[in-house]
């Protein structure tokens, strides 16, 4: 499979922006010969209100001094306004920003431009009026409906920092991100319906926002978005039971501090519909987003203005091949880096029309995402392998009922695409037309770093195949030594692009020490990845403590703190396994406690004290009872033989470092199997 070559359909190429790989070859060089000549003719689509003093500077040689990057140094401007006013300004007020498409099929709306910029005008004066300012950081913990974009927005208009947290992760999880962040301010909503199921965001953010105040920080404000009332009845009254048995949701009744709670409808009543854009620096802060680090604690990475403006805006016109009159339409959710590029900035920066959808790949039935394509013409679709295993699993039947004809272009981002997945998007989606584009990239990068552009890549099934525009790629051995033409290594990038992260918030120290210490002069990925004949690049997972189950990464570390923590439990060790659908799980080792049995009620309650501390999404699959875990004489866990029991390999290479010989075959006889 590995082999063959897919030649992009003459009916996207005819079109494309770049249709050659000649045309890609030159304007690559281009962009790496003269960045600033390159990104300089970009920069002047949008508006900036002075022009910087210096396109770029930057230092990427840690051995040289303190990393830093600067582009467009003193230039001002406002992304909100480069989105909104500027494509309003344009005569494109009229035009669709979104379409709305609600959990339930019943449900759904729609926003211009002109309606969008007046929301967020009018929410950017809601916040001010909260005491919100230039630099404040705002938390956000929604599900996927129009207000979380009017929210972004505002916080961009007025030069406050959001700080997104997906809507799936626990209170305790929640809360150490807004401790760290400090959060002055959090939106959010009653509810949402995932599904049949019902989550109460609201009392999650009760639970996150006590836990701040006892920790000495007091977020001071809560907006809440009455989502729940105005959905269509019937999906709030085939009420299937919410987790705490209660069914169904009503109007106000929801947990509510006098005080420190807003209604976000009462707030925008008088607010008035114009706000004046804060001018704001081009490497002041735009948002930042928690990722997982291998250490268990979340890095709070920091994009700023001008520079991300640029990226998105230049990757999402590329790499989805965007013309006017598209119909865009990304899966994720703006919990996550895709959802922040490329639902919220990318396609605003192009004037697109998009679609946000609020609910499920399997609700009401396991054909919604073919429905909703079809429904709005959708052109260009971007989504997860998670999300096309999931749906590989029912057959071709459910997409066979419906015509998919519109689609061009097919994206992939998030971990690698098997090429199965692959095959199956590639002909069952894309009807054997259109381009499949397989991102790579990372929420430290910004946006797309390795990836094929349509109508012009060749493709290769599993592969992210070149670099976009600005992007060094480099592959280094063990020792930083540099690999040239077919190999593999440790995937790095040698000088930045407009898009990658500044620092970690407050703690410009681990910034370094995390990305750029162990290579010198490079930006380390933590990925692996092989370079072929064809100089086409297969990223082959990550290098490091972390495992991406679903997309969603995650650090074994952050995994093994909260088991070990049970009081039952003596120690815990967690490896990656792959698994079918997701990708990756967690396949977790338990040695309790003296006198402690290892029982079905233990394993329930660890999985339990996951969820809670973390997230549904990182439930263990499997939790083995582990006598004692292999170790070094100097006491290290060895997670390499704990992964080959895991997958049942009983070849383990050299064990001579090890303490204890005898606990191997324990661990192998114990082994659970995947289901
Ligand atoms: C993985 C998501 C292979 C990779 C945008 C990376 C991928 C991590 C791909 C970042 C891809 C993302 N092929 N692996 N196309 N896209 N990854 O920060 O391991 O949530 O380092 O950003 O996902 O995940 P993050």
């Amino acid at each position: 499979m590995d082999k063959k070559v897919y030649v992009p359909d003459p009916s996207v190429s005819r079109k494309s922006h770049i249709s050659s790989m000649k045309q890609y070859e030159d304007m690559y060089k281009h962009s790496i010969d003269n960045p600033e000549e390159f990104w300089g003719e970009i920069a002047k689509q949008f508006h900036w209100e002075t022009e910087p003093s210096k396109f770029l500077s930057y230092n990427f040689d840690i051995t040289k001094g303190p990393i830093s990057i600067k582009w467009m140094e003193g230039a001002t401007t406002n992304i909100c306004y480069n989105l909104l006013d500027r494509n309003v300004k344009n005569g494109h007020g009229d035009k669709i920003a979104f379409y709305w498409e609600g959990n339930d099929p019943e449900d759904y709306s729609r926003l211009t431009y002109k309606k969008l910029l007046e929301e967020v005008c009018r929410f950017a004066n809601v916040l001010k009026s909260k005491g919100v300012s230039k630099g404040d950081r705002v938390a956000i913990y929604m599900p996927m409906i129009l207000e979380v974009v009017i929210a972004m927005l505002a916080c961009s208009r007025i030069g406050a920092v959001h700080t997104i947290v997906f809507a799936g992760f626990s209170a305790d999880s929640f809360a150490e991100r807004m401790l760290d962040a400090k959060c002055k301010v959090l939106i959010t909503t009653d509810g949402v319906w995932r599904g049949p199921k019902l989550i109460c965001l609201k009392e999650i953010c009760d639970a996150a926002m006590e836990r701040c105040k006892n920790l000495g920080h007091e977020v001071k404000n809560c907006i809440i978005v009455e989502h729940l009332p105005r959905l269509s009845v019937s999906q709030n009254r085939n009420g299937t039971t919410k987790e705490n048995g209660d069914t169904s949701p009503e109007k106000n009744k929801i947990p509510w501090t006098e005080g420190r709670d807003f209604w976000w409808h009462e707030e925008m009543e008088d607010a008035s519909t114009s706000c004046y854009p804060v001018w704001v620096g081009a490497e002041d802060p735009l948002f930042m987003l928690y990722t997982s680090g291998s250490t268990g604690k979340p890095k709070g990475v920091l994009h700023t203005v001008a520079g991300y403006l640029l990226y998105a805006a230049t990757t999402f016109k590329y790499v989805f091949d965007y013309r006017p009159g598209d119909v865009y339409w990304c899966t994720a959710d703006v919990g996550w880096i895709t959802g922040h590029t490329y639902v919220v900035y990318g396609p605003l920066a192009n004037g697109a029309t998009s679609v946000l959808f609020e609910g499920t790949p399997f609700y009401p039935g396991n054909s919604r995402y073919w429905e909703v394509v079809d429904k709005y013409r959708v052109n260009k679709f971007y989504t997860a392998p998670t999300a096309l295993r999931a749906l590989m699993k029912f057959g071709d039947g459910p997409v066979k009922k419906h015509s998919l004809s519109t689609l061009q272009v097919l994206g992939s981002v998030g971990e690698p695409i098997n090429p199965e997945a692959w095959l199956w998007y590639y002909v069952v989606i894309g009807h054997e037309k259109c381009s499949i584009v397989d991102t790579y990239w990372q929420t430290e990068t910004g946006g797309h770093l390795l990836t094929p552009l349509p109508g012009c890549t060749p493709m290769k099934p599993g592969s992210a195949t070149f670099p976009f525009f600005g992007v060094v790629p480099v592959l280094l051995d063990e020792n930083g030594k540099e690999i040239r033409g077919p190999g593999e290594g440790y995937l790095a990038f040698k000088r930045p692009w407009p898009g990658i992260m500044r620092t970690l918030f407050g703690n410009h120290e681990r910034f370094e020490t995390t990305y750029f210490k162990k290579f010198p002069g490079c930006y380390c990925t933590g990925d692996g990845a092989r370079r072929d004949e064809d100089g086409y690049f297969w990223i082959t997972g990550r290098v490091d403590d972390m495992l991406n189950v679903s997309g969603h990464l995650l650090s074994t570390a952050e995994v093994e703190a909260t088991l070990s923590a049970h009081p039952n439990v003596a120690e815990a060790a967690v490896v990656s396994h792959g698994h079918p659908i997701k990708g990756e799980c967690l396949y977790c080792f338990v040695t309790p406690n003296e006198g402690v049995k290892f029982s079905k009620e233990l394993t329930d309650e660890l999985k339990k004290k996951v969820r809670e501390k973390i997230g549904p999404f990182a439930t263990p699959e499997v939790i083995q009872h582990a006598p004692g875990l292999p170790k070094t004489r100097s006491g290290k866990i060895m997670r390499r033989i704990l992964r080959k029991v895991a997958q049942n390999d009983r070849n383990i290479g050299d064990i001579s470092t090890l303490a204890d010989e005898g606990i191997i075959e324990v661990l192998f006889q114990n082994r659970i199997e995947i289901k």
